[in-house]
């Protein structure tokens, strides 16, 4: 017997999402060792003494293994809800009178502030831990809502333990320049001044694994963004933006010119941008939580974004305001219904594509020598994953070959 497994999975098809389509693999196995796949083929091509090397010989008993699912677009570390919002939004009120009249991302800055570090993770940890049941293995959580230095450093602080607690990985995007906040209305080049000042201290604490803006009339200008990103580039930080949601402001194609990692939500991006995002490699993150809580009519240029080669990936936004989406699954299926991508896009957007939006190369797909993150689902077919609106579908989570969340 050459090596020791620490496990195999056998038992269940693969979408490994390695290739064309799903990368489907009918009557498969899966060995893992030191948090890494060691095997990633159909059962019959398995060494012959693959079951004598490891004691721990796992039967699915059927079903489907996908690569672990990667929700690269959250908001989940906050407090309180604002569920009285989604009700003025029935009664007619948009998001934007909402966030003018000082309710939206402001009201939930209040929340955020008045809560001591430890409440803000027992708020946040339910939220993780329904992602993490419904497939989720790698989380990106952003700040935002302190929108000073104290509160933004809790919030990320919050991230990481969030992380720890689950046993999951968690990568960190720094929002600063999310809203303004209400000691610096009427100077929002001043809030940018202190979001830029307070970057490198928060990286040296290490919780900063890439930045994001909003760029939108309710948000930050493209020359405020350009700022924030510019401070980002000085420091060898990956750029993501909150772009063209509900208006186009270029902020897409600004953040092509960066080299982002990500242009996010997209619902305004004009074909000039989508052009601009294939050549530089930046992923469209489709948020349609966000499309479908506030009933919004535009859809992202998805044509285009096939037509050009632009990788499209697809999250919860998971937040108080305009999504509070606890399943990637749930995300998949709204991309499917109000966006019109393919089961298998869908999946592709939450493994793949996820993974490059976060700059991660050793995860998103089933193929030895990548991480042992994967998802054992109760399905006949791949595309149950976005056709069930809910359901409970994930019967064991593995993150870096070992079972978790249950
Ligand atoms: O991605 N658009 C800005 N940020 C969030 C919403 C945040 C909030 O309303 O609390 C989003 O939709
Ligand atoms: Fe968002």
């Amino acid at each position: 017997m050459s090596t020791t497994w620490d496990g195999l999975l056998l038992n269940a098809s693969l979408a490994t999402l390695d290739g064309d389509g799903y990368g489907a693999i009918e009557d498969g196995a899966l060995g893992w060792k030191d948090g890494v796949l060691t095997f990633v083929g159909p059962r019959a091509a398995l060494p012959g003494d693959a079951e004598a090397r490891t004691d721990a010989v796992i039967d699915a008993g059927g079903g489907w293994i996908t690569p672990g699912l990667i929700d690269c677009h959250t908001h989940l570390v906050f407090a309180g809800d604002r569920a009285h919002e989604f009700e003025r939004r029935l009664e007619g009120a948009s998001y934007e009178d909402i966030a003018r009249a000082g309710g939206g991302i402001v009201s939930t800055v209040r929340a955020v502030r008045a809560a001591d570090e430890d409440t803000l993770l027992a708020e946040s940890l339910p939220r993780a831990r329904a992602l993490l049941r419904d497939g989720a293995t790698t989380l990106e959580i952003k700040s935002g809502y302190g929108l000073d230095f104290d509160n933004e450093r809790k919030m990320l602080r919050v991230a990481r333990r969030v992380g720890e607690a689950l046993g999951i990985d968690v990568r960190t995007t720094y929002l600063g320049a999310h809203a303004l906040p209400p000691e610096f209305s009427g100077r929002a080049d001043d809030y940018i001044d202190a979001v830029v000042d307070w970057l490198p201290r928060l990286r040296a604490e290490g919780l900063v694994d890439a930045v994001d803006a909003f760029c939108e009339r309710i948000g930050f200008t493209p020359e405020q963004t350009r700022r924030v990103f510019e401070a980002a580039r000085a420091l060898d930080l990956p750029v993501k933006l909150h772009a063209d949601q509900l208006s186009d402001l270029g902020g897409a194609a600004l953040t092509a010119g960066f080299g982002g990692l990500s242009a996010d939500h997209v619902e305004y991006t004009d074909d000039a941008a989508v052009r601009a995002m294939a050549a530089a490699g930046t992923v469209a993150v489709l948020l349609p939580g966000a499309f479908h809580c506030l009933r919004e009519t535009q859809r992202p240029p998805i044509e285009a974004f096939r037509a050009h080669g632009v990788a499209m990936a697809v999250a919860t936004d998971c937040n108080p305001g305009t999504a509070p989406l606890l399943s990637l699954p749930l995300a998949m299926s709204l991309a499917c219904t109000h966006f019109r991508l393919t089961p298998e896009e869908a999946l592709r957007g939450a493994t793949v594509h996820a993974a490059r939006a976060l700059g991660l190369h050793d995860r998103g797909r089933l193929r030895a020598g990548l991480r042992a993150d994967f998802v054992h689902w109760a399905i006949r077919r791949p595309a149950e994953l976005c056709y069930w609106l809910g359901g409970d579908l994930a019967r064991s989570v593995f993150v870096a070959g070992y079972p978790v969340g249950r």
